[in-house]
Parts: C-alpha cells; structure tokens; sequence
C-alpha cells in the first residue's frame, strides 16, 4: 500500500510529494499546524482540532486556503487513501511560497499538505503501563505558545536533551519556577486528596485537545480538577503525575531522577487515559473494537 500526502490539493505518492524551496514554512517557520489522532478508522475530534487550527491561523495572520468544509473532506479522504486505522493525520499551513523577505507580501496562497502514518498501538499501550520518566528544563520558547505554530526548536532541542538523558519528556519550567508544559504535551499532576491539577490555559501553553477532553471527562465524573500552576518539587511529591496529548495520556513515573510516589503508574492515570480512548471510540462504528485496538489488542 503506497502512501498517500496531500499537496496542495493533489493527492501524490507520499515519497515524490515536495513543497518550493521558497515556502516560507521552509524558510522562516511562517505556518501552524495540527496532529489529529485516527482511531478505527476515524480521523477524531476534528471540530476541536479546526477550531484550534483557525485560532492558530488568525495568531499569524494566515488564511485558510481551501473552505473548512472541503478541508475536512480532504482530512478523511488522506486518512482512508492511505487505510490507517491506529495512526495520527499531520496537517501542516504555511504562508506560502515568495522570493525570501522577512515582511511577507499580500495575497500569497497558503501551502497545504497533509501526511498520515499508522502509530504501533501495542508500543503505546505498553508505554502507558510502564509510565515515562520526565527531564525540567528552563522555558525558553517564544512568548506566544498558544499558537501551534511549526516554529518547533526550542521543543525539538528540549525532546532531544531529555530522550539522551534516558527521559522520555521535558518539562519546560518557567521563571517563577513553575512547569508550563512538556515539548510536545501537557503536564498534570493528581494531589494527595484525588485532585486533578493542570496549568490554566493562558498565552503560556498549547491549548491541548486531549486537556479539554480530560476536563471534561473530570467534570463528567466528578473528578475535582484545579486549573492552576505546580511546580516541580510539587509534582514530585504528588500522588500522580501524567502527560497527555492527542496521542493519549502517559503515566510519568519519575521527575529529574526522582521517583513519584511509588513509582508506578496511578490509578486514576489509568482510569483516565481509559476514559480518553473510550472518548475517541465513541465516535467510530464499532467503539468495541476501536477500543481493543487502543489497547494494543486488535
Ligand atoms: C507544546 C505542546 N503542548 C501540548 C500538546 C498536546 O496537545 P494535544 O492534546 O492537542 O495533542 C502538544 C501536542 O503536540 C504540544 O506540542
């Protein structure tokens, strides 16, 4: 089965499709983009992810290229094209392509390009039953995080120095010295009375999908929730601590070299990441399935 992207309104063999050398996503990182989980088949939350999308886009001044109606279509047609039932769909915007100058011109045609890839689940589901281990680094990106702009280096740099250190995330620690978030998730802890704490939404932090979702799934049930800043020490002591991003929730396990609480993932981590992938089942044909396959099962 050949891959599949999206070009710019072209579906083309994964390995011949390309972009100008002068887009300015290429040249300056001038783009945003969302990472949509595909579950049995389904490209899922996709209204959260365009509203996302269309605040991301307005933050750079960027103009959705094809009608949101039509981009949704051509969302499911790259997932079915290319038959992935467990995988993520990436979608990428960028301003366009000029000759290079900083200040951009009026009325370029945004680029848009679409991959998608199947995800291992059996791998994801054993890492969610060993937890991850978890690296602070100083917050040093731009002021504006909020934005999912493809502007990615200080994260990159930040997964880099963690995954060498034998960790799997960094958490970015700003300078009061509380957590922001992690590279590419966001960081919640579970206090010792069962509350769930995560860092307010503000310019501070990416607006996570799987966050909003987990509030509610906490609202639904009756889970306390906090929305405020923790701050490392804090999460060490914490009954719990896990990440979370469109991919699912994580247990994280040990902080900077110290481990939390007993050091294995916590029972409401597992409750919760259960809830999220029961959430993303819910919106396919066969939830049953779906939901083995999110376990690694299928
Ligand atoms: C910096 C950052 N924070 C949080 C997240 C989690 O967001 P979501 O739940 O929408 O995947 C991501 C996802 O890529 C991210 O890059």
């Amino acid at each position: 089965m050949p891959r599949i992207a999206y070009v710019n309104g072209q579906y083309v063999p994964h390995h011949a499709a390309g972009v100008a050398i002068e887009d300015r996503g290429y040249q300056f990182a001038d783009g945003v983009y969302e990472v949509i989980a595909i579950a049995g088949g389904e490209v899922v939350d996709m209204d959260p992810h365009m509203a996302r999308l269309k605040n991301s886009l307005a933050g750079l001044e960027i103009n959705l290229p094809i009608s949101e109606a039509a981009l949704r279509m051509a969302m499911l047609r790259v997932a079915r094209l290319n038959r992935v039932q467990f995988g993520i769909l990436y979608l990428q915007i960028s301003r366009g392509v000029a000759p290079r100058d900083h200040a951009w011109a009026e009325g370029l045609r945004p680029s848009l390009v679409m991959t998608c890839r199947s995800v291992p689940m059996g791998k994801m589901a054993a890492l969610a039953e060993k937890g991850v281990s978890v690296k602070t680094m100083p917050e040093d990106r731009w002021a504006r995080p909020d934005i999912k702009t493809i502007s990615l280096l200080p994260n990159v740099l930040a997964k880099q120095a963690a995954r060498s250190g034998g960790d799997y995330e960094a958490w970015f620690v700003d300078g009061d010295g509380y957590v922001t978030e992690g590279a590419s998730t966001n960081a919640w802890i579970v206090e010792g009375d069962g509350t769930l704490v995560t860092r307010p939404l503000s310019r501070a932090i990416l607006p996570g999908i799987a966050r909003s979702i987990l509030l509610e799934v906490a609202a639904r049930d009756g889970i306390p929730v906090r929305e405020e800043a923790f701050t490392p020490e804090q999460a060490k002591g914490a009954r719990e601590a896990f990440i979370t991003s469109t991919g699912g929730l994580v247990p994280v396990t040990a902080i900077d070299g110290d481990v939390v609480a007993n050091g294995a993932p916590g029972g409401l981590s597992l409750q919760l990441a259960a809830a999220y992938q029961q959430h993303m089942a819910d919106q396919t044909a066969n939830p049953e399935a779906t939901m083995r396959g999110l376990q690694g099962q299928a």
